[in-house]
Order: C-alpha cells, then sequence, then structure tokens
C-alpha cells in the first residue's frame, strides 16, 4: 500500500516536474523559443532566467560533460580547485609561441562542462571596482551597464555565506553590499600567520597599502580579505545554483549535453535563428530553430569560433579558409585580452600550507575528512585569503600616453597572496620548510591579440593568440608589481616573519633581470576577453550593440566573456554573472516576458 502510494507519488513527480537531459540531438523532437549556445557561466544563467516564463521554452545546447559525473568531485570540493584543468573537464586549448615570453606556448584551459569556467576556475569572487561598469556603460552608450543601475542585478546574483567553521569574520566584509541571490560566497575558513601581517601592513602603512573591508563594494583599490564563491563549503557554479535547479523543477527547460553546435544558420537575409549541431567531426549534424532568439554563450574562444564558422567575421580572413561571408565583422576574434600572472616565493617563519601539500597523507586525510562531514581544510578556498589592488603613481611615465585603467579607482596591478610555495612553470619547488608567494597580475593590459580559424571544421581547435606582454607598458607595470611585492615584504611587520626570498626571488635587483624573470616565467591567468566586444549602434567597431545583439543581424545575441569591452580591474566571473543577470531582462523584455 505505502510502496504503491509511493510508485504514485514519484511518477506524478516525473511527469509534472523538470526539464529532460538529452545526450544525443536525435533526442530531440520538439520547437523551442530560445536556443542558448553554451551551457557555461554566461549562458546557465541567461537560460534559467529565462525558463522563470512558464510561457516560453529553452534548449540549453552544452559541448561538454555534466557537472555531476563520476569526477564532480574536482569541481565541488574547493581543496580540487584547479585539478579540472587538463582533464575531461578542460577544452585543452593551447596558445600560439607567445614572443613576449621568450617563444613559449601557453596551455589555455576552458570549461568543457555544463557550467563551464565556473567548474574548473579558481574560485575568486571579485567585482571589479564601479569604474569598470561605468566604462562599460560610457563604451555601450547605455546607461544600464553603470554600476548603479548593475548594483539589482549583482544583489541578484550573489550571497555572502559564512565559513564552515563560523569564524568570526566581523571587520572583514561589509554585508551591506551583499545580495540574496544563488550564487553563494564567502571569506575563507583559516587565516594564517601571512594573512594577519598583510592586514597589519595596511594598518601601519595606510597611505601606501589601505586597508579596504570590502573589495567588492564599488570601491576595487587597496588590501583586503578575499571572497571566493564558495559556500557551505562546496564550490557554487552556474550549473549547481542556475541550471541544475532550474532543471529539477521546470517543464520548459531542456539540456542538450556532448553536442557542439557547429554553425548558426542563416534562416532568412542576415536572420540567424537556426543552429547546426554534431557529436563531433564524423557524426551526423542536426538543425534546431528557436521561435524567438538565439543565445550565444560559447565563451570567449567558443563564440568567435561560432561566429566565423558560420560567416559572421572578418571577410577576408574567413575567405582564407573557404567560409563564405555573410556579415562582414572585422572585430569578430580581435581585440582578445588576457592577464597573466607571476609569482615571487619567500621561506617564512610561521605555519603555511606548504607542508601540507607535501604531504599526501595528510592531503588524503582532508579529502576523507571532506568526504565524510564537509568540514576541515578541503572545504574552503585553499591558498588565497587575502590580495591587494593598486594603481601606478599618477606621475608614471607608464601613464604618459594615456591611462587604460577603467577609472581612478581602477586597478593597474594586483598582488595576492599565497600561503604556499607557488611555482611558476618550469620552477622547481623546494622539498621542506614553510613558503609563501606572491602572485603579480597586471589588471589592465594594453595587449590586444585575436583568435582566428585555422579550418572551416568546428572540430579543429582555432588560432589563439593573445600577444601577452607586446606593449611597455605590460612590461613596465609588471616590473612595478614585482618591486612593490618586494617593498611590501620589506616593511616592518614582515621582519621576523620573512627568513629568505627563494633564489630566483632573490636575484632580483635590476629592471633588466625582473623583465627578464617575467618573459620567462609569466603565464595565464585564464581570463580572456573582448574577442566580441560590446559598442554603440552607431560605432563602426565592435561585434555587438549596446543590448548585445550582434551587428548586421537579427535573432543573434552573445551573452559572455567576449562582450567585455577590455580587460576587467577585478576577477571576470562575477561581472560575466553579472551581465548575464541583466542581459536575461533585456530578451524577456523584447519578447514582453518581463
Ligand atoms: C582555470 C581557470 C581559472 C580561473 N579563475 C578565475 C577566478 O578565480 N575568478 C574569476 O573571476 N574568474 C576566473 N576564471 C575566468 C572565469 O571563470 C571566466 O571568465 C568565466 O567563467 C567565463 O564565462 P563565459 O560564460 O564567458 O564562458 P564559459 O564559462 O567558459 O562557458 C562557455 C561554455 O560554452 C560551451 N561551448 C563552447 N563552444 C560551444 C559550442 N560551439 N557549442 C556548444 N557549447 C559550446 C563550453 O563548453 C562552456 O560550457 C578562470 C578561468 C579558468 C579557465
Ligand atoms: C546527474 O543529474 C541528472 C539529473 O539531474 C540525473 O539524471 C543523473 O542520474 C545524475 N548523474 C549522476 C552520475 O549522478
Ligand atoms: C583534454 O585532455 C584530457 C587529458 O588528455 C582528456 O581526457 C580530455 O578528453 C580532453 N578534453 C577534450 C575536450 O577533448
Ligand atoms: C568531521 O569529521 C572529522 C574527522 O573525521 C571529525 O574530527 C570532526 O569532528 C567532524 N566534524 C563534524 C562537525 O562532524
Amino acid at each position: 500500500m505505502v510502496l504503491r502510494f509511493l510508485c504514485v507519488v514519484l511518477s506524478l513527480a516525473l511527469l509534472s516536474l523538470g526539464g529532460t537531459i538529452f545526450t544525443d540531438p536525435v533526442q530531440v523532437t520538439k520547437n523551442y523559443d530560445f536556443i542558448v549556445v553554451g551551457g557555461g557561466t554566461a549562458g546557465a544563467v541567461v537560460a534559467t532566467r529565462l525558463s522563470e516564463s512558464p510561457s516560453v521554452s529553452i534548449l540549453v545546447i552544452e559541448a561538454g560533460v555534466a557537472d555531476n559525473g563520476t569526477d564532480s568531485n574536482l569541481i565541488y570540493t574547493p581543496l580540487l580547485a584547479g585539478s579540472g584543468i587538463g582533464t575531461i573537464l578542460d577544452w585543452n586549448y593551447t596558445t600560439t609561441s607567445q614572443s613576449g615570453l621568450n617563444g613559449r606556448a601557453l596551455d589555455f584551459p576552458r570549461g568543457f562542462v555544463v557550467g563551464g569556467s565556473s567548474c574548473i576556475n579558481s574560485m575568486i569572487y571579485s567585482r571589479g571596482p564601479s569604474d569598470e561598469y561605468n566604462r562599460l556603460a560610457t563604451v555601450s552608450g547605455d546607461s544600464g551597464w553603470s554600476w548603479l543601475s548593475l548594483l539589482p542585478y549583482i544583489y541578484k546574483n550573489e550571497k555572502h555565506t559564512p565559513p564552515w567553521n563560523n569564524r568570526n569574520t566581523f571587520g572583514e566584509y561589509n554585508p551591506l553590499v551583499h545580495g540574496y541571490g544563488p550564487l553563494l560566497t564567502g571569506l575563507t575558513p583559516t587565516v594564517f600567520e601571512h594573512d594577519k601581517l598583510v592586514i597589519k601592513t595596511t594598518v601601519e602603512y595606510p597611505a601606501l597599502y589601505p586597508y579596504n573591508l570590502d573589495l567588492n563594494s564599488g570601491n576595487g583599490l587597496g588590501f583586503g580579505w578575499l571572497q571566493t564563491s564558495v559556500g557551505h563549503s562546496v564550490r557554487s557554479t552556474s550549473a549547481s545554483t542556475y541550471l541544475r535547479p532550474a532543471l529539477n523543477t521546470r517543464g520548459n527547460i531542456d539540456l542538450l549535453l556532448h553536442t557542439q553546435v557547429i554553425k548558426l544558420v542563416e534562416t532568412a537575409t542576415n536572420t540567424f535563428k537556426a543552429v547546426q549541431v554534431a557529436q563531433n567531426a564524423a557524426a551526423p549534424s542536426y538543425q534546431f530553430t528557436a521561435s524567438k532568439e538565439v543565445i550565444v554563450s560559447a565563451g570567449t574562444v567558443g563564440t568567435p569560433q561560432l561566429l566565423m564558422l558560420s560567416g559572421i567575421g572578418p571577410a577576408e580572413q574567413l575567405a582564407e579558409v573557404g567560409i563564405e561571408s555573410v556579415i562582414d565583422l572585422p572585430d569578430v576574434g580581435n581585440n582578445l585580452q588576457d592577464q597573466i600572472i607571476l609569482t615571487l616565493q619567500w621561506e617564512v617563519n610561521g605555519k603555511t600550507m606548504f607542508p601540507f601539500y607535501n604531504d599526501p597523507a595528510a592531503f588524503a586525510a582532508a579529502l576523507a575528512q571532506y568526504d565524510a562531514n564537509k568540514t576541515g581544510i578541503a572545504a574552503g578556498n585553499p591558498v588565497v585569503n587575502t590580495i591587494g589592488f593598486m594603481r601606478l603613481p599618477s606621475d608614471s611615465p607608464l601613464l604618459a600616453g594615456g591611462d587604460p585603467a577603467a577609472g581612478p579607482n581602477a586597478a593597474h596591478y594586483q598582488l595576492a597572496f599565497l600561503g604556499t610555495f607557488y611555482p611558476n612553470p618550469g620552477q622547481t619547488s623546494p622539498t621542506t620548510g614553510n613558503w609563501m608567494s606572491i602572485a603579480i597580475v597586471v589588471q589592465s593590459p594594453t595587449s590586444r591579440g585575436s583568435i582566428s580559424l585555422t579550418s572551416s571544421n568546428a572540430f579543429v581547435h582555432p588560432s589563439i593568440d593573445p600577444e601577452y606582454f607586446t606593449t611597455a607598458f605590460d612590461i613596465g607595470t609588471a616590473i612595478q608589481a614585482v618591486k612593490t611585492a618586494k617593498a611590501f615584504v620589506a616593511t616592518s611587520p614582515w621582519a621576523d616573519f620573512i627568513i629568505a626570498p627563494f633564489a630566483d626571488t632573490a636575484a632580483l635587483t635590476t629592471d633588466a633581470e625582473i623583465e627578464a624573470y617575467i618573459r620567462t616565467y609569466s603565464t595565464t591567468l585564464n581570463h580572456p576577453t573582448s574577442t566580441a566586444k560590446i559598442s554603440q549602434n552607431s560605432d563602426e567597431g565592435g561585434v555587438v550593440g549596446p543590448h548585445l545583439l550582434v551587428k548586421g543581424a537579427s535573432g543573434l545575441r552573445i551573452v559572455d566573456a567576449s562582450i567585455l569591452p577590455s580587460m576587467v580591474a577585478g576577477y571576470p566571473q562575477a561581472e560575466v554573472y553579472i551581465i548575464a543577470e541583466r542581459a536575461a531582462d533585456l530578451i524577456k523584455s523584447t519578447w514582453g516576458l518581463l
């Protein structure tokens, strides 16, 4: 009797609730109002918000795998952040050989999974300064992108949560600048000695290194506590916080996995309301049509690649790979920006994470504890808890040619404090002692590269050329950042803590030595943007207009990191979430769904 009752309840639930997850395009038989290409960071948000309107139907098409497979611990266990790189969760792109990096080619990870790069990123949640968003408003001519206009979307996206151990975090963030959204963020459960010294330095040197209570308040300068996209001991992804809950409860949203969109199909002159898909180069292709819009959220690499495969891009370049031009948009794939990371290291007198990382038994025990009850060192952001965003001095010769930052409260460079020996690629780590590292990042690079097709086959990777360190500003700012990092730990609070710099760090005295070190060791921070950048409708350049519609096309919108006009002064995921939240409302408004 009870069993029968349960069966009835269960089958009712199956009938009435939830969307369908398809694993082969042959299974997709119905028509949809909206097709979202890429179920990544932005795509999952847009699709989920559109599904709040029960009158419309949405199909999300994702090239990669599900986020809840056997490898989902690589995504959701905070300690394992970074471990998804180079696995089945990664597209495994590489850059072209970089002249600014002594000819090195870099691995260029991108999430190949529902949730996209939000599943494999380093979980740093940093909105950047208000200047960043105000520049977006100016560049696009749409005040709706300003910081003040976007605040409701910022709060709709994010919610601050306490660390699992309920450590007292009073004075480490400002509760007034946080929201009520599904994306959970928070501060570290574990504070290290070097973190306390960072804060002490801000107290003793407030003019040089000011304390910032909450770097996510719109004031993006100074030093403070880092927030991460971790809540209740688990990484928050756009899959876990947006798409999966929608798929579990709404019948108007479906997901097609393991399927790449290989072409946007012209359904009437310059109208692109259909997509062609395939599971691999040898598999049959299928076509699906959206009655309202196709939204491309394939990311900074996938989006320009797909546009170009569809004849939307630089006509001459497309001709070289045998693709007929439909809309000549020279900026598709252009303006690629990225940030680099470089570390300096010191041996220190105090507890750090370094011994833990070198003790496989301790590491395994931490994972076992996490699996048992989601506590312990594996339940929080593993290495970086404190961070500083700085500007060049206003009389710096590097600014003589103009200031590339978004405004006076936007950083030129960053110092992040890591409680371990964080080796640059090619560096050999020590095996004993306690170590800390400072990572330097140029926040406002001026180098701009490109993504271009090497083939008309969608399954062949495009060529990725970020042109790292090809401008005097970028290399000069990195040199300044290295000097500031060294000066920071030479202040009095660090006197008893620092034992000695690592040999490579100790050897950096002249600008020439620092430059050589930067070119030898810098690697990508995995923040590519701007390959389909936004501009005003009247501007000749750019790829999308202020409401993210592709210029010269109908029925086609782009929502992802590719639309950013320039590199961000914070970290990109927060801004991508925020842009996607507003984009969903722009789409709803277009179709009378608000
Ligand atoms: C290793 C790493 C570390 C990072 N660390 C941080 C960090 O700590 N903090 C931070 O703020 N940012 C970080 N970032 C950057 C941040 O994660 C990205 O900027 C952001 O997630 C990009 O979102 P998106 O929606 O533009 O693209 P994505 O999230 O990458 O989504 C694109 C999606 O489209 C899919 N796709 C692509 N092409 C197709 C196609 N043709 N058909 C179907 N599907 C397709 C992809 O598989 C993917 O799921 C990091 C990124 C990486 C890779
Ligand atoms: C992943 O989630 C889907 C639907 O939410 C479910 O059908 C599937 O069984 C899950 N897979 C695993 C391995 O848990
Ligand atoms: C990336 O490389 C890993 C390791 O070789 C592999 O397992 C994975 O399938 C690759 N990703 C893709 C999308 O091919
Ligand atoms: C979690 O597990 C660890 C080790 O297994 C134990 O020491 C700890 O008390 C547990 N914590 C909670 C809150 O259950």
